[in-house]
């Protein structure tokens, strides 16, 4: 279970040189040295049993969900990941796919490291059995909560963790110092595969079974079936403030968290400083992480609290419709054993599941603390609608898709992405894009309709491994407009190697000539996922600082896994420190 080590030589050396540290710690001190950390990542099989059955899931060191990644700003860190799946013919497309993980990074000073992103046949080929890759990144410009989650088909379902990041040692919060940090990861739990759910989906062409729990800390909570034991508890004690790190893990859902009776206050969101505001209840997406700061009650209150996640959820489809609970339990002052059998457990109240206003005006209080450095001008603007659509089905097949007749899919201006078979990244960088990628993503839909109105008549889609390709330190605004076809839905759009300013949203039809007007250039939140609203859009903007080929895709994976996704092509800048680096050797082959 080993996650954080020192490498052996350097326990002598520790010794060695401990009076020269002494002498030097001063100095040290005022350099704020960064440091190098290193993790193993050994990649598993491992059992674990929720709801009432035992499954053999996949894991990193055997442990869910995965293990803390903590790191410093500005601190380097080395994962080395060891994928140890062994062949097993009832599973062999592990076998052929390997793993991969996946980490944010969103540096807007560190540059050209791509080769650590992650996402598979993007910026890499898949870890294959035994095989080792080592992800190699420093954390610049950022401290908060991010995570790391594996990056192929439906793996990250049960492969994924916490990133924490703290500010650099002599630097602070811009808010009061916590008594205590606690990590809340919202997840989702399958009762079967995902891999086998996703994999007949894709073959049937309808939608996906649906999760069975919703989770905290990997824990589904008393609501469900055989889950008593099985309950996230976070003592607290009266008086106090508490930094709770929320991350949506989930696969496919967009939660709602509330924690019955308290108010939160929301400081930061994807690792970046927000103004602070106060809420009840928040929502979060896939992909996203939240910082809320906890106040607890001045006095032991004599009953108990739940926190609670549900879905949020506007499409057409089924969801799970269940509620994940823990309990937020009060040390007595005298410590006292208290009977929490004996204390009342106060429930929280969601927003119903389709408020779409709730999510509309939660999404617009993040505003960053700092002055944002938005880009003012834009050199390059995009148009993407975003949303479901269709395939035909095979001749002489039937298909569980729309109507009985075709197969779910999902597009970017009407282009589902093709994953290659090889690295996007790789062919890039050697020049051979030929029968990989293309560079013709259309910038705008090239056929017209009302996006937020009746759908048209053909809702086909094309398929397509193409990308948009930008000069280095382009200014970009990408205006993301939902579509109502199979159902106006939100959907939570993450970028890759970037992070991006949302200054502008809203419901209908994007209205070129009067919404641009009113976008936020002052103090736009800044973010690596966002959501377009359900039958709204969403205007973001970004720099194109980070050469290399970044994924932009939906976080929901059975969107992305329909085909809701495209690739950023960013040329390298003429100085030195703006060219992609070359690969690692290490790099896997496809
Ligand atoms: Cu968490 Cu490509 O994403």
């Amino acid at each position: 279970m080993a996650t954080s080590h020192l490498p052996s030589n350097s326990i002598a050396l520790l010794f060695i040189s401990f009076f020269v540290l002494m002498l030097c710690m001063e100095y040290a001190e005022a350099e704020a040295e960064a440091e190098t950390r290193h993790y193993t990542f050994n990649i598993h099989y491992h059992n674990v049993t929720r709801l009432c059955g035992t499954r053999t899931i996949l894991s990193v060191n055997r442990r869910f969900p995965g293990p803390r990644l903590v790191a410093r700003e500005g601190d380097r860190v080395i994962v080395k990941v060891v994928n140890h799946i062994a062949n097993n013919v009832s599973i062999h497309w592990y076998e052929i796919l390997g793993l991969q993980l996946q980490y944010f990074r969103h540096g807007i000073r560190q540059l050209t490291t791509g080769w650590s992103d992650g996402p598979s046949y993007v910026t890499q080929c898949p870890i294959q059995t035994n095989q080792t890759y080592i992800y190699n990144f420093t954390i610049t410009g950022q401290r908060g909560t991010l995570l790391w989650h594996a990056h192929i088909s439906w793996l990250r379902a049960t492969i994924y963790g916490p990133i924490i990041i703290l500010p650099r040692r002599n630097e602070s919060y811009p808010f009061q110092k916590p008594h205590k940090e606690v990590t809340i990861m919202l997840g989702e739990w399958f009762n079967v595969d995902p891999e086998a759910i996703i994999s007949q989906a894709l073959q049937t062409g309808g939608g996906p079974n649906v999760s069975d729990a919703y989770t905290i800390n990997g824990l589904p909570g008393l609501l469900y079936n055989c889950s008593f034991k099985d309950t996230y508890k976070l003592k607290v004690k009266p008086g106090k403030t508490y930094l709770l790190r929320l991350i949506n893990a989930a696969l496919n859902d967009e939660l709602f968290f509330a924690i019955a009776n308290h108010t939160l206050t929301v400081v930061e969101g994807d690792a970046i400083y927000a103004k602070p505001f106060e809420t009840d209840k928040l929502l979060i997406t896939p992909g996203q992480t939240t910082n809320v700061l906890l106040k607890t009650m001045p006095e032991f209150p004599k009953a108990s609290f739940l926190m609670a996640a549900g879905p949020y959820f506007t499409g057409q489809g089924t969801f799970d419709n269940s509620t994940t609970v823990g309990i937020l339990e009060y040390q007595h002052p005298l410590g006292h054993k208290t009977h929490s059998k004996n204390l009342t457990l106060i429930r929280p109240s969601l927003p119903p599941i389709n408020s779409t206003s709730f999510v509309a005006n939660f999404t617009m209080k993040f505003r960053s603390l700092a002055s944002a450095n938005v880009p003012k001008t834009v050199d390059k603007k995009f148009f993407f609608t975003v949303g479901l659509g269709t395939s035909p089905c095979p001749e002489n097949t039937s298909c569980q898709g729309p109507n009985n007749s075709s197969k779910f899919s999902a597009s970017i201006n009407n282009v589902s992405f093709t994953l290659p078979s090889v690295a996007i990244l790789q062919a890039y960088y050697y020049g051979q894009s030929n029968g990989v990628y293309t560079t013709d993503l259309p910038a705008q839909p090239l056929s017209p309709f009302n996006y937020t109105g009746t759908p048209p008549n053909n809702t086909n889609v094309i398929n397509g491994t193409r990308t948009v390709v930008l000069a280095f330190n382009t200014s970009v605004e990408v205006v993301l407009q939902d579509t109502s076809i199979l159902g106006a839905e939100s959907h939570p759009l993450h970028l890759h190697g970037f992070n991006f300013f949302v200054v502008g949203q809203g419901f209908g039809n994007f209205d070129l000539n009067n919404d641009p007007a009113k976008f936020n250039l002052v103090d736009p939140m800044e973010r690596n996922t966002v959501g377009v609203p359900s039958g709204g859009w969403l205007a973001i903007r970004f720099f194109a600082d980070n050469p290399g080929v970044w994924l932009m895709h939906c976080h929901l994976d059975v969107h992305t896994s329909w085909g809701l996704k495209m690739a950023w092509i960013v040329l390298d800048g003429p100085a030195p420190n703006q060219k992609l680096q070359p690969p690692p050797s290490d790099l896997p082959q496809c």
